[in-house]
């Protein structure tokens, strides 16, 4: 990696702790969510220029959270229509911020549409299918993996193997079925493989702050 490539990583680096600072429950988000989307890019055959797409486009999926209130982000107790329909900007948001820097264009389509859902439910354009972009149809899975096998408001993280049963459960749905298929065959491979590069599955995360008992879901 030349020098100034490794000075622009360490600069999208430091702005996802920016990120991940602003909402108490989800620390290291990013990160975790860049290593999977990278884990699934290196999986599928993606070749090294695109694997290395996939973990800044995770590194960045959620920067549009910056122009979130933290108050809704950390709100405990459920959100409002109007709150969710808030945080339902921050794909948008994030396209918009990371479009006027040239040398990121190929991650917008992750930014703009990691939360799509394979059957058309997902936002913010409600597309489907193979018309999501292969980028965020990864980044879609990546995110529900970490969603899933760390602490939440409402429960706790998720051991590996139920983990996994909800991976299978939202195939589909949320997720594309082949995408999630080839991740958790791959994921079950790696973990039984001393030394498996994949990022161990049930973080727990410590709440920074005492303030608040819980907050819905904003990923
Ligand atoms: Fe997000």
């Amino acid at each position: 990696m030349i020098a100034l490539e490794r000075t622009a990583l360490e600069t999208v680096t430091a702005f996802t702790r920016v990120i991940d600072a602003r909402d108490n429950y989800t620390g290291g988000h990013s990160a975790r969510v860049s290593r999977f989307a990278r884990f699934l890019g290196a999986e599928l055959g993606l070749d090294p220029e695109q694997v290395q797409m996939l973990e800044w486009a995770g590194l960045l999926h959620d920067v549009g959270k910056l122009g979130v209130p933290e108050r809704i982000l950390n709100k405990p107790g459920r959100l409002t229509r109007e709150e969710f329909e808030q945080v339902k900007h921050h794909p948008r948001l994030g396209f918009e911020m990371v479009r006027p820097v040239t040398g990121l264009a190929p991650l917008l389509d992750a930014v703009l549409h990691h939360h799509e859902n394979y059957d058309g439910s997902g936002y913010p354009d409600g597309l489907a299918g193979e018309g999501i972009p292969l980028s965020a149809r990864i980044m879609r899975i990546a995110d529900l993996y970490d969603a899933l096998t760390t602490d939440r408001p409402y429960r706790k993280a998720m051991a590996f193997e139920q983990a996994l049963a909800e991976m299978r459960g939202e195939s589909g749905q949320a997720t594309d079925p082949t995408l999630t298929a080839l991740f958790v065959d791959a994921i079950q491979r790696d973990r039984a493989t001393p030394g498996g590069t994949a990022p161990r599955a049930r973080i727990h995360l410590q709440r920074r702050s005492t303030a608040g008992t819980a907050v819905a879901p904003t990923e």
